[in-house]
């Protein structure tokens, strides 16, 4: 059956919009952070096929991965259990081990295997490759957690320019070639920020950033830099969240236009999220962009 009229028009001025931003950002890389929620999860839902679609269109995708329940995992089956200080891993050398395995091996090449099964072709890296994520130690007291001083482009944009997906594990490499743990949104906004790139983009297990913390759950669209700092502050952006709004607001003070946080479980949430004014989680942009920029 044919469409209606008015049917034809609201889906005409959808496409006509999806073929103009595609158009603008042909090219031009877009950094995804995949949530170890994300991945943990039994179905990806479209999650990877979306992805899979925009390179097609010419959209760059990079993305970046955690595991932090899977390496949970594992450390449990060694006997050793996990540790965090505000968030992050306390990583010994056997710990660090560990998270070079599960993350720059299963992790990594799981994506890989899923990106190759929609029909795309990815690379799979560490950090360490190529020099991405130049990094030193954070405090003595975490031992191998890292904190990134130099982002290394050009081995990602020689993947992304040939055709690649590049798929990359958030370790950073140090002076004599010691590896270092990162923290994965934070690695993801240092890399969306050296990138220049479109979009930052994470995917996590929640639609976005609750107004009321946890128990209301009140999605807030679009939160400017200034109410995102006030909302840290105040407590209502806590634990997982706050690497997240805190690699958004890096991205974005570094000239990354906006910055959004979405579900990876929602189908197609990523092409609403790129492709519609309304979006569907929390985008965060500078504090003098109008809401529907
Ligand atoms: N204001 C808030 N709005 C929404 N979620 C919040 C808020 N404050 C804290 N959170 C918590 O942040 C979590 C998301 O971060 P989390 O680190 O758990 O996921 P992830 O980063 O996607 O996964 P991983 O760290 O394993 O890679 C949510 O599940 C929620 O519990
Ligand atoms: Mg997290």
């Amino acid at each position: 059956m044919a469409l209606q009229t008015h049917e034809v028009i609201d889906l005409g001025s959808s496409l006509a919009k999806a073929l103009q931003y595609v158009n603008a950002w042909k090219r031009k890389p877009v950094v995804v952070k995949l949530g170890g929620s994300v991945l943990a999860g039994e179905d990806q839902g479209t999650l990877i096929e979306d992805l899979v679609l925009l390179k097609g269109v010419g959209v760059d995708p990079v993305l970046v991965h955690g595991g932090g329940p899977e390496i949970t995992r594992i450390l449990e089956r060694f006997g050793k259990e996990s540790r965090f200080v505000n968030g992050l891993r306390v990583t010994d050398d056997e710990t660090m081990e560990v998270v070079e395995m599960v993350l720059a091996g299963r992790a990594n090449k799981a994506i890989v295997s899923m990106i190759a099964r929609a029909g795309g072709t990815a690379v799979g890296i560490s950090g360490k490759d190529g020099k991405v994520f130049q990094a030193h130690r954070l405090a003595p007291e975490l031992g191998q957690v890292g904190e990134i001083d130099i982002v290394d482009t050009s081995l990602l944009t020689l993947l992304s320019s040939g055709g690649y997906i590049p798929v990359v594990a958030s370790i950073g490499i140090g002076e004599e070639g010691e590896s270092y743990n990162l923290n994965a949104d934070t690695a993801a906004g240092a890399l969306a920020a050296g990138l220049g790139a479109s979009k930052f983009i994470l995917m996590t297990d929640v639609r976005g950033v609750y107004r009321g913390g946890n128990d209301n759950k009140a999605l807030v669209s679009v939160l400017r830099m200034g109410e995102a700092k006030e909302l840290i502050r105040q407590g209502v952006i806590s634990r997982g969240m706050i690497p997240k709004v805190e690699a958004c607001l890096e991205a974005i003070d570094a000239g990354v236009p906006t910055a959004h946080i979405i579900s990876g479980t929602i189908p197609h949430a990523l092409l609403v999220e790129l492709f519609t004014e309304e979006g569907v989680g929390t985008m965060i942009v500078r504090d003098d962009v109008h809401a529907n920029a």
